[in-house]
């Protein structure tokens, strides 16, 4: 399995405070069977800009493998739906898919415009967790408008769980079963806040849409954005 969206890098931003949160998150990980964690720190593009990113994965990439930890970490971002048309050349893994996050109370007006000018641009959108969205929460066809302009739909691995509670669950379950979702992804922020595993909710996903389907989540899409198609 491959993790698309996961905040492992040490003191970036809200996720891995240090070092030795990352290496146990990366156990975690490779664990559950996990291969690829990228890493995408919240950024403006200025004080969490390309260069500190790469470097911060490469160090983490020269400790993994010291520590014998059998787990690969490519650099990413998560960056602000404002910001994204700029920042469109912050790409996942050296792709062209970027990750967008709206913000959590409402989808902006000229959320479609986002993705559609990424789009235009030879980007591939991939909304962050949409489930955990107010107004997609109310109206989950919200995201169908999204999807039809290009957008693709990351859920949040412990929304499928439940973790969220039931009301994100069943939004997350609607939208897995509608096929608006093309990949799951554990946000994970620490070994304990958002655990990085992916096992859990690919079972469940699997309950919902067949083992096929949920398998396409975590390892065929994921795969197909590290341009190791299947
Ligand atoms: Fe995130």
């Amino acid at each position: 399995m491959i993790d698309i969206h996961c905040h492992i890098l040490p003191g970036i931003d809200d996720g891995a405070d240090r070092l030795q949160t990352s290496l146990a998150m990366a156990t975690m990980a490779a664990r559950d069977g996990i291969t690829t964690v990228i890493a995408t720190p919240h950024t403006d593009g200025v004080i969490v800009n390309q260069r500190v990113v790469q470097q911060a994965v490469d160090q983490l990439n020269t400790e993994l493998t010291g520590q014998g930890i059998d787990l690969e970490i490519a650099a990413g971002y998560e960056i602000p739906a404002e910001l994204v048309c700029d920042l469109q050349s912050h790409t996942i893994a050296d792709s062209c898919y970027v990750l967008v996050e709206f913000p959590h109370q409402y989808l902006p007006e000229d959320a479609v415009e986002t993705l559609y000018t990424l789009v235009q641009a030879g980007k591939k959108p991939i909304i962050a967790h949409p489930e955990r969205n107010a107004s997609v929460l109310r109206n989950p066809d919200l995201l169908r408008e999204l999807v039809a302009v290009g957008g693709m739909v990351q859920l949040t691995a412990a929304s499928v769980t439940g973790d969220f509670g039931p009301d994100i669950q069943h939004c997350a379950n609607y939208l897995l079963r509608n096929q608006l979702v093309h990949f799951l992804a554990t946000d994970s922020h620490s070994p304990t806040f958002r655990k990085p595993v992916l096992s859990p909710a690919r079972k469940a996903a699997a309950r919902l849409i067949g083992r096929e389907e949920a398998d396409r989540l975590v390892v065929d899409n994921p795969k197909v954005i590290l341009n190791k198609s299947v």
